[in-house]
């Protein structure tokens, strides 16, 4: 089984960013757990600050991936084509959030990517990409 986690824009500072919201691990870290809980899957990891990139990288691992595990960061209140591309491609998508954005600054909560995902995570640390994974898992079982 193939996933690809991609995550959008700040994520690359996980570990050193605001730690009282989005915690001390960075996702390289993190990402080292997720191979050794899931040693039967094989991960794709990708992260750009760029909309456009991340577009292309749904593009293209959106069709010959069993799902995709997506955290657009502050693209999720903002980008139109974002939501737009996961409409577009094959793989289940589900929506990632650290932080639980319903309990912060109301522009936050606005998602342009939830109505199109296949479900969403969010509020539970980096935990939610764990439990991502794992409904992508039963899905396919
Ligand atoms: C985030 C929440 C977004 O509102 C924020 O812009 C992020 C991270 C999260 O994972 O909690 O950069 O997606």
């Amino acid at each position: 089984m193939k996933i690809a986690i991609i995550n959008g824009p700040n994520l690359n500072l996980l570990g050193t960013r605001e730690t009282h919201i989005y915690g001390n691990s960075s996702f390289d870290q993190y990402l080292e757990r997720l191979r050794t809980l899931f040693p039967e899957i094989t991960f794709h990891y990708f992260q750009s600050n760029i909309e456009g990139e991340l577009i292309d990288e749904l593009q293209r691992t959106g069709y010959d991936f069993d799902g995709i595990v997506l955290n657009p960061a502050g693209y999720t209140h903002t980008s139109v084509a974002i939501g737009d591309a996961i409409a577009a491609i094959k793989a289940p998508v589900i929506e990632v959030h650290i932080s639980n954005v319903h309990a912060r600054e109301e522009f936050r909560r606005l998602s342009h990517v939830s109505g199109k995902a296949a479900g969403s995570i969010i509020g539970l640390g980096l935990k939610g990409y764990e439990l991502a994974i794992r409904a992508l898992t039963d899905q396919k079982d």
